[in-house]
């Protein structure tokens, strides 16, 4: 039975990942890196449909919707049982699915979920595999805007069809692509436009192949923790990766810890900085319900949040780096550029940046997004002083 299903995998994965792209963009999804609420970074397995609520209350309550956070994503352990024809339930902490979407549509807001292709997902819940049609027309059934689609218990069956497949190095790679166009396929024929966003850690360069099997999105990671060494080395190792993104299809280096509490502010000020310049979809993962009013300015700066939704959809990179020291540049419509002065280090440092190094002639206006204040370009330099784990965000109009 393995065998066959795997045959029929390989056969897929051969031909049917081509014209995917171009299905992929001619739905006109995530033009823009998708913004919303995750419930997994704060809540993980603990998650319960009161929990996705007071999230979509909190989203309206707070000014986030009106910022552009309209995903409300339920991650893992909502699942159940599936009943004698294979249909998959929700689980107690979930009571009614289709009604959960309507409370989130009746918001204003769009509704996410989350599976494997696997036979289980990461928290060992019940997996798509095998009933990849039937759950996809489950969660269009349930009003569904957004599939978050996990590796997870997909990875021994990947293992297994390799090593049954000696001869093939890239037997494994077939087969995990074979299954994102599998689901990416059932999701289009539901007939309602869905976001798919594959999350399988960055493997085998996924942003050289992610949107040709219909990815919108696609981790470039692994997880990210609430603290400064993973989100900083999570976020500072997407240099090189711009190429890959557009609207339609971005990396996706994981969902916002701001607000979590074990970062400082400069530190949360950092990841959102960054996250901004990387054009990265921004999912905040903190319980939105306590939000004390710096992680609000932090989540909400709309001067941050524009230049990772600028409708150009570049995706940021690195300019330059002396040290722990770096300077990041986002090329924004209209011949504006987003810069930013990042201290990885652990004393105050003095920054300056060349508006030449960012491909800036001159400057009309240059505005610090975090303070709000005009800044001065003097002979064609702006200095600053960024502090420790910090970060120092322009926008320098042409
Ligand atoms: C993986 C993913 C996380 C989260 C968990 C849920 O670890 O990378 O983002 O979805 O699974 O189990």
């Amino acid at each position: 039975m393995r065998m066959r299903w795997i045959a029929a995998l390989a056969v897929c994965a051969l031909g049917c990942g081509v014209g995917l792209a171009q299905g992929a963009a001619s739905t006109g999804l995530a033009m823009t890196p998708p913004m919303g609420w995750n419930s997994w970074n704060h809540f993980a397995g603990k998650v319960t449909e009161q929990d996705v609520k007071n999230a979509a209350d909190a989203l309206v309550s707070s000014g986030m919707r009106d910022a552009g956070y309209v995903y409300v994503n339920v991650d893992d352990t909502w699942q159940g049982t599936r009943d004698a024809q294979g249909v998959l339930h929700a689980n107690d902490k979930f009571p009614d699915m289709k009604a959960l979407g309507d409370y989130i549509h009746s918001k204003g807001l769009k509704f996410g979920i989350y599976s494997s292709p696997g036979p289980h997902t990461c928290a060992r819940y019940e997996g798509s595999y095998g009933h990849e049609q039937q759950d996809a027309d489950l969660y269009a059934s349930w009003g569904v805007d957004y599939l978050k689609y996990d590796l997870c218990s997909y990875r021994e069956l990947m293992s297994a069809g390799a090593a049954d497949h000696p001869n093939d190095p890239d037997y494994a790679n077939k087969m995990m692509k074979a299954a994102y166009v599998k689901m990416h396929e059932a999701l289009e024929k539901t007939g309602r436009p869905i976001v798919f966003s594959l999350c399988q850690y960055g493997w085998d360069d996924v942003w050289t192949w992610g949107a040709s099997v219909g990815g919108n999105l696609w981790r470039t990671t692994g997880d990210i923790k609430d603290n400064y060494d993973s989100m900083s080395k999570i976020g500072f190792g997407q240099a090189g990766l711009a190429k890959y993104a557009g609207p339609g299809h971005w990396n996706d280096p994981d969902m916002l810890e701001v607000g979590n509490g074990h970062m400082s502010a400069d530190e949360y000020r950092t990841h959102m900085s960054l996250w901004a310049l990387l054009a990265a979809p921004l999912l905040a993962g903190n319980d939105l319900s306590k939000m004390p009013d710096e992680t609000k300015s932090i989540l909400m700066n709309k001067g941050v949040i524009a230049v990772d939704q600028d409708r150009l959809g570049r995706q940021g990179d690195r300019v330059s780096q002396n040290g722990l020291l770096e300077v990041w540049s986002k090329p924004l419509s209209g011949g504006a550029v987003a810069v930013g002065l990042f201290n990885r280090g652990t004393s105050p440092a003095e920054m300056s940046v060349k508006l030449s190094d960012v491909g800036m002639s001159s400057a009309g206006k240059i505005t610090d997004l975090w303070s709000g204040k005009m800044v001065k370009a003097k002979d064609g330099e702006v200095k600053a002083s960024v502090p420790v784990h910090g970060v120092v965000l322009l926008r320098v109009e042409p």
